[in-house]
């Protein structure tokens, strides 16, 4: 049993020895301790009083994941680079150095258990102030820790809606410390091989572009604000700018584009007919109707301000405007067109401008109309008689005009009681009797007999050249009638293309010129007007350059 008690105590005290000689071994865990211990965390590392603690700040974009126009919020992904030192925190010295001195490597530390800065991102919007994560702190053997925490940060951005979609915003993010004055604690910007960094870094391995907005420019300054005293917390603030310029393919694509072709279709209601009616009105409401919801999906996508009008904006109300003339136009042609002589006089000065001069102004194809004084009517004394032209109308309609006025012709030309006997003769037994006597040359009667016989027919003559007349002058004036009908056709054929010209000129040239004062709206060259440093890394390294711009687009 003795054997048996002796390797029992035996095997306790190898444990025992194991155990001592791994502690002794693991000389981190022992520094780690020994920092920890009368270590506290909530008071600032003041080696001497009146120290300032300087807080090194470096931020590195990871992604811009988005800009919300309407809610004016700028959500980035980024890493907060922050380094001070913290002298409770060394072992480089007497007597750490003794017990520690063959830790030369960083010790890693839970930041939560170390004193930190308190810089915070002051213009937030969803109360989300802090870093993502709080990571481990590195801390090396002089005791200046270095913290890298990723963050996600949701800051207020103002936008600039004016040239909405074709805008650059100027966002900032702005960094303090919530609780240490510039007594306490000085932030600065990193400094690495001899330059300050005075920008936001981009690691074009880690950097994931963004679709929507390209970087133009990424400039990070410390502000000292003068107009506080050192005391206040508002005295010193560390900002990075993202100037940034959206990429407006999406929009050309689902918004303008179809806006522009949908409202050039609105102006071929010029070319359906008058005669087409209420079609030309309705097709140009529809018109209207469609810009209606674009200005829907606009106003969706900006924030509602009414300091401003974005450019789509104001090219949706100028379409609308285009459109609403269009339709005011259809209006005013219909009812040129459906004028009649009974309601409306045509006067020449109307048909100088409207049927001649405009329309070889326009290069219309149509018979221009021309004053006439030589045919006068003779027969129409009544309505007939105060026109003192002949008005061709164009060569649609020439046949069956021309076929009219050879009617007409033949009529004045041919005697009118030559006209008329030809019909009496046969149908008017009495004249008929009158005539044959007069052609026989008065043989067998008397003059008396004759005289008698042509005073019972003369009642019936004078009622049938009468009614002659008449139909001679109805038909006329009917003639005139559907010229003058056909003439105000004419003048609305005239206006529509008129306005067709004028609209489309109009239209063309506002869509250019909107666009192209969009289309000249580019991010300054340099981040501050009046500064022409770029803030951005030293390009002596062409391949370095090359990558960096290949992902700032
Ligand atoms: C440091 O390392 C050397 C050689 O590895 C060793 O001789 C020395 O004792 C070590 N010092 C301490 C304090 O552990
Ligand atoms: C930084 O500047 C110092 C002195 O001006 C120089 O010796 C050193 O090489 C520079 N370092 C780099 C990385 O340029
Ligand atoms: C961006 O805004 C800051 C102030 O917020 C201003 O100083 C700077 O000039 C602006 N940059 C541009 C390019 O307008
Ligand atoms: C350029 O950068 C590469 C790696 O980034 C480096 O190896 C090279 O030495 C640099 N060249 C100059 C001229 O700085």
């Amino acid at each position: 049993m003795d054997s048996g008690l002796g390797f029992c105590l035996f095997v306790l005290l190898r444990i025992i020895l194991l155990a001592t000689t791994a502690l002794s071994h693991n000389l981190e865990a022992d520094l780690f301790q020994d920092l920890m211990k009368d270590y506290n965390k909530n008071v600032r590392p003041m080696e001497n009083s009146g120290d300032v603690t300087k807080v090194h700040i470096k931020m590195t974009l990871t992604n811009l994941i988005s800009l919300n126009e309407k809610e004016e919020a700028l959500t980035t992904c980024v890493w907060i680079e922050m380094e001070w030192c913290d002298y409770r925190l060394r072992w480089d010295q007497m007597p750490r150095s003794a017990l520690y001195g063959n830790i030369t490597s960083q010790l890693r530390m839970p930041s939560q258990s170390l004193w930190l800065p308190d810089v915070i991102l002051e213009n937030n919007v969803d109360g989300q102030f802090e870093v993502a994560l709080y990571c481990n702190a590195l801390v090396s053997p002089d005791g200046c820790v270095y913290w890298l925490p990723p963050a996600i940060y949701r800051s207020a951005c103002t936008i600039t809606v004016n040239y909405f979609p074709f805008d650059w915003q100027n966002c900032t993010m702005v960094f303090r410390s919530q609780t240490y004055s510039a007594n306490e604690i000085e932030l600065v910007l990193k400094q690495e091989d001899n330059y300050t960094l005075e920008w936001v870094d981009i690691d074009p391995e880690a950097f994931t572009e963004n679709g929507e907005w390209a970087i133009k420019h990424r400039p990070a300054k410390k502000l000292i604000n003068p107009q506080y005293t050192k005391d206040d917390l508002e005295y010193q603030e560390v900002v990075f700018f993202l100037i940034i310029q959206r990429k407006p393919l999406f929009y050309i694509i689902n918004i303008i584009s179809p806006c522009v072709l949908f409202s050039s279709l609105g102006l071929l209601v010029y070319y359906l007919p008058a005669k087409a009616g209420g079609q030309k009105c309705f097709m140009s409401i529809a018109t209207l109707l469609g810009q209606t919801v674009f200005v829907f999906l606009i106003a969706k996508k900006v924030p509602e301000t009414s300091q401003a009008v974005p450019l789509i904006g104001k090219y949706l109300m100028f379409v609308m405007s285009v459109t609403t003339m269009v339709v005011m136009n259809c209006v005013i042609v219909l009812n040129v067109s459906q004028r009649t002589p009974n309601t409306h006089k045509m006067t020449d000065k109307v048909r100088k401008i409207l049927l001649n001069t405009l329309p070889r102004l326009l290069r219309m194809q149509m018979q221009p109309w021309t004053p006439e004084q030589d045919i006068v009517s003779e027969v129409g004394n009544g309505h007939a008689a105060s026109r003192n032209y002949v008005y061709v109308p164009h060569y649609r309609r020439r046949s069956s005009m021309t076929l009219i006025m050879k009617a007409e012709e033949y009529m004045l030309k041919t005697s009118r009681s030559e006209l008329m006997f030809k019909r009496l003769r046969e149908r008017n037994g009495l004249i008929k009797s009158v005539l044959d006597k007069l052609h026989n040359g008065l043989e067998g009667g008397t003059t008396e007999h004759l005289c008698a016989s042509l005073a019972n027919a003369s009642v019936d003559l004078k009622q049938c050249v009468a009614s002659c007349k008449h139909i001679a002058v109805t038909a006329k004036q009917k003639n005139v009638f559907q010229n003058e009908n056909e003439e105000w056709f004419l003048v609305a054929r005239v206006i529509d293309r008129a306005c067709f010209i004028v609209m489309a000129l109009v239209y063309w040239i506002g869509t250019v010129a909107i666009f192209l004062t969009g289309h000249f709206n580019k991010a300054p060259l340099s981040p501050f007007p009046g500064d022409p440093k770029t803030y951005l890394p030293p390009t002596n390294n062409l391949t370095e350059s090359g990558t960096a711009t290949e992902y700032l687009g």
